[in-house]
């Protein structure tokens, strides 16, 4: 079964016609919300709103264990998030992103499950931070919605919530990153800790600070309309994608 994270723009997933829904205890405390499950064009899938389902936790205070843990118990075999960005480079506000690399800017959050009480240090491999076969269903579904979904990108992943300043964002392009949001990590390497296929499909709201229409100042009004927009079409992409799972 495909889990869906939706992020901003997409606590609520209009194409779930949802069966029943579970409050899921974990380790690791409780995850932003109850899960969702119910079917996307025909198909089962269970949905999480990382930021809470009236959107009321900040990207730092998210519980990424327990909501990866959370999908998983609950039989999720791959989890697609979703997830609005800055743009950095090779994009403009509207675009859907694939990306295939990321950059951990974060710091001070719980990243991983292996914290020392396993017996033995465990390490995972990240060379690939996200599931090359989960990664071409999304190319596909997007070939055959006729939506163009840009395949590849670099995520640089911050705390937030504050968004960056200008000589940030010229670090982070210089060190390679194409886009900037504040949840991708460790939501990725959690999934694959736990060994779930994980991709995410990225709106790019902004231009990321210093760069296009954002070199003075951020609108937030403009995020809010390019979210509503992007996220259409994150729903119609989600619908091909379901079935292929
Ligand atoms: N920076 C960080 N996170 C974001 C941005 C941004 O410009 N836009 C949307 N999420």
């Amino acid at each position: 079964m495909l889990a869906i994270i939706g992020g901003s723009g997409l606590t609520r997933l209009s194409t779930l016609a949802v069966a029943h829904r579970e409050v899921v205890r974990t380790p690791y405390g409780d995850p932003s919300s109850t899960l969702l499950f119910g079917e996307v064009a025909g198909v089962e899938v269970v949905f999480l709103a990382r930021h809470g389902h009236g959107h009321t936790i900040p990207p730092h205070r998210v519980n990424y264990r327990a909501n990866v843990w959370a999908l998983k118990q609950r039989g999720a075999t791959g989890i697609l998030a979703v997830a609005s960005v800055g743009g950095i480079r090779d994009c403009s506000p509207g675009d859907l992103v694939l990306p295939d690399q990321l950059i951990d800017y974060t710091a001070g959050r719980e990243a991983t499950y292996f914290d020392g009480g396993e017996g033995k240090v465990v390490h995972v491999d990240f060379t690939q931070p996200y599931d090359p076969g989960l990664r071409a269903k999304c190319l596909a579904a997007a070939a055959a919605a006729r939506l163009p979904l840009r395949d590849g990108g670099v995520y640089g992943a911050v705390n937030g919530p504050r968004l960056e300043t200008a000589a940030e964002v010229a670090r982070m392009e210089g060190d390679g990153a194409t886009l900037v949001g504040m949840t991708g990590m460790p939501e990725a390497v959690l999934a694959r800790e736990l060994d779930l296929p994980y991709a995410v499909i990225c709106v790019v709201v902004n231009h990321a600070a210093g760069r296009g229409d954002s070199a003075q100042a951020i609108s937030l009004a403009g995020i809010a309309q390019v979210l509503e927009a992007g996220m259409s079409h994150v729903r119609t992409l989600l619908d091909h994608i379901a079935p292929a799972w």
